[in-house]
């Protein structure tokens, strides 16, 4: 496909402006351009075929099954977006006066109640953009709670589980805690006995995802709990995995004393790409004080921002968090009703479904049933065939999906992390189960064809890291240097910087 700069001829425009008589303004010489910017020159058609072509290109949740575990690329419900829109949600200021915005502030305080009750927790703050921003929120809240009881200097160490997601250990470093990790047992639980061997007096706290990523609920979660209590410590529920036990079972229940949701896997928002999400904390009542201002809170019938909590960390984002975000969330929360535990009882099911009709071609790690998504390993290709979970998720594009996460988990070996959510039909699993039937089939028959896949892209298989390292955001014009060369040491840091 050609780049757009290709497609351009001197002179064609895509519209055109009238000429105005005003007065030019003075640019001060040394601020004037020498020639024009060199801007791509194409007529209407042209230009509306040639984003269309690369919108085409894009596969995205409402193209195809997208069963990215972890991710819960669910189907975002179109009815959220005409909602989202309404002029008194889509035009409202944020600098609008509190009288004039009730509705707003009902919304918000409403959503944070629903997410309240939903954690088993106390009291909610909307304000974290991202799950990873409301980890680093939470561990802030845990330094400032231990603070207050004069335990800062004492309680330096925060655990996660080998699991975990890679935002755990970076949040834990940038919330300034000193790292630990433990074990996962043969069953995939937490490593009792390495976890008792970690805990003391210099821990300030757990962060666990519930189910973890390898898509299994703790089954000592209530003893994991008491272990860190008991040491006075305090423990982080990472809600990536919310998604399984919405209405089942909660973190407050389970002994969590902090909690982020990701809103835009749970409860349904258009993500990737870096946004937009949110990422709320729920926390139990000793944590309250410590909370972001403003709190949206209720005075009777009236709703309003309070900014008077005086062991507040402050604020973690612009004005009240990511409003249309809230908005989507509780429509869908809203159009669920009490019933939502059957959004988590569909989820869990539809991932059984396809790990029952899956395990008998690639191997399963734990012998257990699981949650609302699942890791397979593809370590019986590899050793069989040469076939690895690369090799996997490339052929799948050629079946029209798109692959699982893969190397994810890091304790599983060639792994390949499923999660097919609750909004896809039967229909759909059982073509995904015959696609990655076929291509254990074809592995063992023909694998240089899954080697080379894929087959039918408009790219094969990139150099990752360069297209990472390397990235050509600009057109390379003839007096450019050549980008795609082998960059010199100086040049390769210059390229990382976006030069
Ligand atoms: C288990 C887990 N924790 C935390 C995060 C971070 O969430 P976010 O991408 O919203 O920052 C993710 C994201 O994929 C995750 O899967």
């Amino acid at each position: 496909m050609k780049l757009i700069f290709e497609r351009s001829r001197p002179g064609r425009r895509a519209g055109s402006l009238p000429r105005y008589d005003l007065s030019k303004p003075e640019v001060p010489e040394e601020l004037r351009r020498r020639t024009p910017p060199r801007l791509p020159e194409l007529s209407e058609p042209e230009l509306v075929r040639h984003f269309t072509a690369l919108a085409d290109r894009n596969f995205g949740v409402d193209t195809g099954f997208y069963p990215l575990g972890s991710c819960t690329m669910k189907h975002n419900p179109r009815v959220n977006e005409r909602v989202v829109g309404l002029p008194g949600f889509r035009d409202l200021h944020p600098y609008q006066e509190e009288e004039a915005s009730q509705g707003a502030l009902e919304l918000m305080w409403r959503l944070q109640e629903i997410l309240a009750e939903v954690c088993g927790l106390d009291a909610v703050s909307l304000q974290p953009a991202a799950g990873s921003q409301g980890e680093l929120t939470g561990l802030m809240l845990m330094r400032a709670y231990f603070a207050d009881r004069g335990e800062a200097e004492q309680r330096r160490v925060v655990i996660t589980a080998d699991t975990a997601h890679g935002t755990n250990p970076a949040s834990v470093a940038m919330a300034g805690f000193e790292l630990r990790k433990v074990g996962t047992d043969e069953r995939g639980n937490l490593d009792l006995d390495d976890l008792r061997a970690k805990v003391d007096e210099r821990t300030a706290g757990l962060m666990l995802t519930n189910p973890s990523t390898l898509g299994l609920f703790d089954e000592h979660i209530e003893e994991v709990a008491a272990i860190f209590h008991d040491a006075g410590a305090l423990l982080y529920y990472d809600g990536a995995n919310l998604n399984a036990v919405c209405g089942i079972s909660r973190p407050g229940d389970m002994g969590f004393d902090i909690v982020h949701i990701n809103l835009h896997k749970t409860f349904s928002q258009p993500h990737g790409g870096g946004g937009p999400g949110g990422g709320p904390i729920a926390v139990r009542d000793v944590l309250e004080p410590f909370l972001p201002v403003p709190a949206v809170v209720r005075d009777g019938d009236a709703f309003r921002l309070d900014h008077d909590r005086p062991q507040t960390i402050g604020k973690v984002r612009g004005f009240c968090g990511p409003f249309g975000v809230f908005v989507r969330s509780y429509a869908y929360i809203r159009a669920y009703g009490p019933g939502l535990r059957e959004m988590s009882e569909a989820a869990v099911l539809n991932a059984n479904y396809l790990l029952a009709r899956l395990r008998d071609v690639y191997e399963l790690p734990f012998e257990r049933l699981c949650m609302h998504e699942f890791v397979l390993s593809a370590r019986n290709l590899k050793r069989e065939h040469g076939i690895s979970a690369l090799d996997v998720a490339k052929r799948l594009m050629d079946h029209g999906f798109h692959p699982p996460t893969i190397y994810f988990p890091l304790v599983v070996p060639e792994a390949l992390m499923i999660e097919p959510t609750e909004t896809e039909p039967k229909e759909t699993l059982d073509a995904f189960v015959d696609a990655m039937r076929a291509i254990a089939a074809e592995a063992a028959s023909d694998p240089q064809t899954i080697k080379d896949a894929p087959h039918t892209r408009p790219v094969r298989r990139l150099d990752e890291v360069k297209a990472a390292k390397r990235a050509i955001v600009k057109y390379g014009f003839e007096e450019h240097p050549n980008l795609a060369r082998e960059p010199s040491t100086g040049e390769a840091i210059e390229a990382q910087k976006g030069a």
